[in-house]
């Protein structure tokens, strides 16, 4: 915390990702700065171990310091990082990917998750000529994606955090980015004929935790053909964690373009935009162009990761290491009576606290995250997987969910949970409508 009071004078906002603010864990409480990693635990400057159960905060997907991707990336530091030419890596890549994804036959890339997604919004306005984007889920931090704030509304609201105001963001761009809600294909219907013959792309992640309603998401495909919009998958969250074929092989639905980065490259920066040939073809003739977006370090690291993922099936691993763990947390939570749950998809659960009421929700959430943080457990309510945690990781969450589960039901039987919070309440609820 006194890096963090000395880190606010020089840098606006404390740090450069709201997800890492220590308000968005128990602050006070949670670890704040880390000093190292290795395998499924981190390490932070006061020496604490903790397993890092948000992974990166997703974009670690097979351990820390992983031997394989880092001994690829420090040969490659040994041959130069960065050219006046290009390298043959890009091919490669490109090669790999196109072989792996369903959607891609052709590729650029990025150094991040929202870059990646502005690069394919100005890929399909480009290709179809049209301007307006509708959009459901959260999709970086880029003008056209904030833009949806610009109508007096709330409309990133839902989809990313309450009461952003759209500072710095052209009046312009006022009603050229929409938003819809998951999982409702009468109202996506409607917003499209709302803005008939305008829609350039629909960009959406397909799932986070749950799975998609029956048909739903061939239904937004059948709907995007039928208006000409683009459909662009965001799987840069889930990505390789749904299989090899990501999470568009796991639906089953194809879309036109997708986005991807935090589980490609296991922590290393990369993105990566990829798609049907005549939809990324038309970029050839845009202005998308980075020095650091061929770097060879990020290359690598991401070709390594992908054939490190299919040679180790890491897939199918957290598949089955997820559903471990919500038997194990909630036999732990049945031991002691109390009726929180681990729900949703075993890749990505969360844990659903035994409440309807917003402020007592709060109040388990940063207890639950405060005492599991004591026990050497660091992470939101929720759990990111990743290829190095294994049964000793296990262990000691079942234990620690076990006096945390028991301790969250004296409280609110006593009606104490106030008292034990020694944490600042959370105050960012990184709300997103697709769980
Ligand atoms: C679905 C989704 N889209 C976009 C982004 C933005 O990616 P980045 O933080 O790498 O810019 C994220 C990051 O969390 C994400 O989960």
């Amino acid at each position: 915390m006194q890096l963090y009071e000395r880190a606010k004078q020089l840098i606006p906002g404390g740090m450069q990702l709201v997800s890492r603010r220590p308000s968005r864990y128990a602050e006070g409480v949670s670890p704040v700065y880390a000093a190292r990693g290795k395998g499924a635990r981190i390490w932070d400057v006061d020496g604490n171990e903790y397993i890092d159960w948000a992974s990166g905060i997703a974009a670690i997907i097979l351990g820390y310091c992983d031997e394989a991707v880092d001994d690829a990336v420090r040969a490659q530091i040994g041959r130069g990082v960065n050219f006046s030419i290009s390298s043959e890596l890009e091919i490669e890549l490109a090669e790999e990917v196109t072989r792996t994804i369903p959607c891609a036959e052709m590729v650029r890339y990025t150094k991040c998750g929202g870059e990646a997604c502005a690069v394919a919004v100005r890929i399909a306005r480009g290709a179809t000529g049209r301007d307006v984007v509708l959009f459901c889920g959260y999709h970086g931090w880029s003008d056209w994606y904030l833009a949806a704030n610009l109508a007096g509304g709330d409309s990133l609201g839902a989809h990313l955090l309450p009461g952003i105001e759209p500072i710095g963001v052209p009046q312009g761009l006022r009603g050229t980015s929409v938003p819809f809600p998951y999982g409702d294909l009468a109202a996506l219907g409607e917003t499209l004929d709302r803005h008939k013959g305008k829609v350039a792309a629909i960009i959406m992640e397909p799932l986070r935790s749950e799975a998609p309603p029956d048909g739903y998401l061939a239904g937004v495909a059948k709907l995007c053909r039928e208006h000409g919009a683009i459909l662009i998958f965001d799987e840069i969250s889930a990505g390789f964690r749904f299989g090899m074929e990501a999470a568009q092989g796991y639906v089953g639905v194809t879309p036109d373009m997708a986005v991807f980065a935090k589980s490609i490259s296991n922590g290393y920066p990369m993105g990566m935009v990829v798609g049907r040939r005549d939809v990324m073809a038309p970029a050839a003739q845009m202005f998308i162009s980075s020095t650091y977006w061929s770097d060879a370090i990020g290359l690598t690291a991401t070709l390594t990761t992908i054939r490190e993922l299919r040679r180790r099936r890491t897939a199918e691993y957290l598949w089955d290491f997820g559903a471990k763990l919500q038997r194990r947390v909630n036999a732990a939570a049945e031991e002691v009576g109390y009726g929180a749950r681990l729900t949703g998809l075993p890749i990505y659960s969360h844990v659903h606290f035994p409440t309807d009421d917003g402020q007592t929700r709060k109040q388990l959430t940063t207890l639950y995250i405060q005492e599991m943080a004591k026990r050497g457990c660091h992470g939101y309510a929720s759990f990111y997987l990743n290829g190095a945690q294994g049964d000793a990781e296990l262990e000691q969450t079942a234990a620690a969910a076990r006096e945390v589960f028991a301790l969250l039901k004296r409280g609110t039987d006593e009606n104490r949970l106030g008292e034990l919070i020694e944490a600042k309440l959370q105050n960012e609820p990184f709300q997103r409508l697709v769980r």
